[in-house]
């Protein structure tokens, strides 16, 4: 069936969902004669550079809304193509991507009429910067493919036991640090120029969760039996850290603003020695609601993030990694500040923007992450669809409903722009491509999830089952619990 067809059995109030039906068909690349992704932007208007490439980062979007739409061979092709793209031998050439890791995105390219597919790994991008997140969204959208055509034997092939098992072995490599976070370089996922993020960022740390579950899940087991310890170490540790250190709410505010910083031994209460003076106080005094919070943007070593970023944050919600109490915590931030937040765009990227001499230094004077634009907390529709998920998963659907309402008109006179600027979100990016599939898919998606809640499974989890979370408490926080391969 052709998408425009599927438009047809959406569930339509006017012809939005047709117009982004095609021009989601539009975006479909063909690799030797089979669909294999989408586009990152199909804009004329302006010079392609890698936008006309399959990002995978991006198509989660595309291959959500088509697996809902029950067109999955699309989805079945592209995890067949970037499996093959991944990286299976341990590479010497500490220039060449890692074993594991999955590329930023890829493109056809055609030599003496022979088709091939081109792996871009951070290598040739503007930013140059590492995609850690393409792995993990990778496991996510193969679970979502399986839940969604429950062909588990897909998964169980060897060939896709050993892209998943290279995956989780990556991130489970034993590095300098010790907490059960994924120490990444700045810029590792959606957020893809520096933008002080480097270390633990909340966004890498919610896929990374998500991943673990979904490899969890796809591991035969009895071949597997390292890993999948491995994983079920690590699972209940990374859930607890994140619950506990990157937690901001009132209280918690309060209680890092009485900290003592050098303390010294094991009776340390200031875990990760943070200077209360580090922290915008009397900012967050004010903008925090009294029933709201949110998860930290980064925690490390004297160093607690506090700026709010969307995508970690809802991801959070969605696989479960909040408490149902943070969950809703994190929607009443939401919604009382709507302002800030959504604005006249769902939804802000982070909040808020580096600006000044912070900026200079943090992003080195990008020139398109000035303040208030593009990463640097500027308005991503795409993240409607996961705003939506969050809503479906905590019962605040109204929140979802009044987001789209605020979307959709301007969506589509705006020709389905890739990001806003402004601090409420109401300029067109500075820089923005236009026809930017994953804000039409991010919109298609956010509705469905909305009409159709059933579909919630293909990208959530329920919370940790209980034998892991009690045997997480015979540890404690920074212990090294992994198994001695990983
Ligand atoms: C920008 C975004 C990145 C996205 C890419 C393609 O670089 O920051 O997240 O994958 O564009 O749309």
């Amino acid at each position: 069936m052709q998408l425009k067809d599927l438009a047809a059995t959406t569930v339509k109030d006017n012809d939005i969902d047709v117009e982004a039906w095609e021009a989601l068909e539009k975006s479909i690349v063909y690799y030797q004669g089979r669909p294999v992704g989408t586009v990152a932007a199909f804009d004329n208007s302006t010079e392609a550079l890698n936008y006309d490439q399959v990002f995978v980062r991006d198509f989660v979007s595309s291959a959500l809304i088509f697996l809902m739409k029950g067109r999955t061979d699309i989805v079945r092709n592209f995890l067949e193509e970037t499996l093959k793209l991944q990286p299976k031998e341990r590479e010497l050439d500490a220039y060449k991507p890692a074993r594991g890791l999955m590329p930023a995105s890829f493109k056809v390219v055609s030599i003496d009429g022979k088709e091939y597919l081109d792996a871009d790994f951070g290598e040739h991008a503007i930013a140059r910067v590492t995609p850690v997140d393409s792995c993990l969204w990778w496991i996510i959208l193969l679970r979502a493919y399986v839940v969604a055509t429950k062909d588990f034997c897909f998964a169980y092939q060897p060939e896709f036991q050993t892209g998943i098992k290279l995956i989780v072995e990556l991130c489970l490599a034993n590095r300098f640090d010790m907490y059960p976070t994924l120490l990444v370089p700045d810029g590792a996922c959606m957020i893809d120029r520096r933008m002080g993020i480097y270390g633990h960022p909340l966004e890498i740390q919610a896929l990374f969760y998500a991943s673990l579950r979904a490899a969890r899940e796809l591991l035969v087991c009895e071949y597997n039996e390292n890993i999948v310890a491995a994983i079920d170490n690590r699972l209940p540790l990374l859930c607890a850290h994140i619950r506990q250190h990157y937690w901001i709410d009132i209280n918690r505010l309060n209680a890092i603003y009485r900290f003592k910083g050098e303390e010294y031994g094991k009776a340390a209460v200031n875990l990760f020695n943070i200077y209360s003076d580090s922290l915008p106080y009397y900012e967050l005094d004010k903008w925090l609601p009294i029933n709201g919070g949110y998860l930290a943007g980064n925690v490390g070593p004297s160093q607690l993030d506090t700026r709010f970023f969307s995508l970690g944050n809802l991801m959070a919600i969605i696989s479960e990694l909040a408490t149902e109490e943070q969950s809703q915590a994190i929607m009443n931030l939401v919604d009382q500040r709507w302002d800030n937040l959504v604005g006249d765009m769902p939804m802000k990227i982070c909040f808020p923007a580096l600006e000044g001499e912070e900026y200079r230094i943090v992003t080195g004077c990008d020139p398109k992450n000035i303040p208030w634009s593009y990463h640097n907390a500027g308005s991503w529709p795409v993240l409607l669809w996961m705003l939506a998920a969050a809503a479906v998963k905590t019962n605040r659907v109204d929140l979802a409903k009044k987001a789209i309402a605020v979307a959709a008109p301007r969506l589509k006179n705006d020709e389905w722009v890739e990001y806003y600027d402004g601090k409420k979100g109401r300029l067109i990016g500075k820089q923005a491509r236009k026809y930017q599939t994953w804000t039409i898919a991010g919109f298609l998606l956010a509705k469905e999830l909305i009409e159709n809640p059933q579909h919630l499974p293909l990208v959530s989890f329920e919370e940790l089952p209980q034998e892991l979370v009690s045997r997480a408490c015979e540890f404690e926080i920074g212990s090294v619990v992994d198994t001695a391969r990983y």
